[in-house]
């Protein structure tokens, strides 16, 4: 067995993908989440799929004593995912205090506690948003970041500078920064999936609702951007590739082999897909066909991003494998197994 690991969010979407992942590959999984996002039962389907039991704790990571706690009952815990985090757009422009505290002291105690019980690495969930729309194309991890478009947009920028200036005063800790494109798709068992609350805010959970008549219609959001055929661009990146992402960048942090104690990779496929694109491969894929209208532009959209993922292929060691077809009947599959649980 390979060194215990503390998941942070590890009963969200790409939290437990991730853990399968961890659990897969020979590590010990501790998972802190308060569920205000996700619930308990994912915990039995994390364990269906992996074959383990991740231990869970109900915590909320902006409870100082509480994650205190987590690490004295777990003792050996050697890094750290950090996932939890809010993670709306929209909402974050309504409430940005709360994003903020969440967001940012979350990632404070998580760093506070980490030399006080010997943890030396994180992995820390950051986002290509902190690019903005970035002045070439395909975006490398050297491309300035831009003024924020959201109180969510910026807390990932914060929370970067903050892993940045913690590593650099000295603290014992090593880093690496994944900023992760579009995450989409569901795990192949249709056992872990995005599971959004309420009305979905992203494009694949709504496509999905769309396809199996929860909502009526998709609207893309605006066809007359810069682009081959006037919709947004999106690098989409399967679920399980991103999740396998966070399994060598722990490796390599346990490993020593960082070239830096900070280190900063885009976890994207390369390849940038309109939404139009998207959809026509979604009917392709699964045979069924989506009900969409076109309206106008969504505020603070990017009109076209997608990663150069040379340093993640070349010094990471890791390259997304899954195709866009296999990826879009996975997010299917996930919807129809929902409905079969009588959940959506
Ligand atoms: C946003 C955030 C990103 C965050 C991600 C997941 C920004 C700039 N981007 O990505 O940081 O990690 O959400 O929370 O803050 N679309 C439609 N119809 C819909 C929904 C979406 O046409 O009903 C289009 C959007 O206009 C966009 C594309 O689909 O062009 C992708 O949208 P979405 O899934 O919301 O992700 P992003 O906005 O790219």
């Amino acid at each position: 067995m390979k060194p215990k690991i503390l998941v942070t969010g590890g009963t969200g979407y790409i939290g437990s993908h991730t853990v399968v992942e961890l659990q897969n590959s020979g590590y010990e999984v501790v998972i802190v989440d308060n569920l205000s996002n996700s619930s308990a039962d994912v915990v039995d389907n994390i364990e269906k799929v992996s074959g383990i039991r991740p231990a869970f704790e109900m915590v909320d990571c902006l409870d100082f004593n509480g994650m205190n706690v987590v690490f004295d009952k777990h003792p050996g815990i050697k890094a750290i995912i950090h996932f939890a985090a809010s993670k709306a757009v929209g909402e974050s422009v309504e409430k940005p205090l709360l994003y903020y505290r969440n967001n940012l002291v979350s990632l404070i105690n998580v760093l506070e506690l980490m030399p006080i019980h010997k943890v030396e690495g994180i992995v820390f969930s950051s986002s290509c948003t902190v690019y903005g729309q970035p002045d070439e194309l395909p975006v490398t991890e050297n491309a300035p970041i831009k003024k924020a478009e959201s109180p969510y947009g910026n807390t990932k920028q914060i929370n970067e500078e903050i892993v940045r200036d913690t590593v650099a005063s000295g603290a014992p800790i090593s880093a690496i920064l994944l900023r992760y494109f579009n995450p989409i798709g569901a795990h192949p068992t249709a056992l872990l999936g995005e599971l959004p609350n309420g009305v979905p805010q992203n494009l694949i959970p709504y496509l999905t609702q769309t396809a199996i008549g929860i909502r009526e219609q998709l609207s893309v959001f605006g066809d007359d951007y810069d682009t081959p055929d006037g919709s947004c661009i999106r690098d989409f990146i399967n679920v399980v590739d991103l999740a396998k992402a966070h399994v060598i960048a722990i490796d390599r942090i346990l490993e020593n082999k960082q070239n830096e104690t900070v280190e900063v990779f885009n976890i994207g496929t390369g390849t940038g897909l309109s939404v139009l694109e998207l959809i026509k491969g979604f009917e392709e894929a699964t045979g069924v066909k989506l009900n969409y209208k076109i309206v106008g532009r969504r505020a603070g959209d990017i009109e076209k991003v997608w990663a150069n993922p040379d340093l993640a292929n070349n010094v990471l060691g890791w390259k997304a494998v899954e195709t866009i077809e296999d990826t879009l009947r996975s997010a299917w599959n996930w919807q129809l197994k929902l409905r079969e649980r009588g959940i959506q």
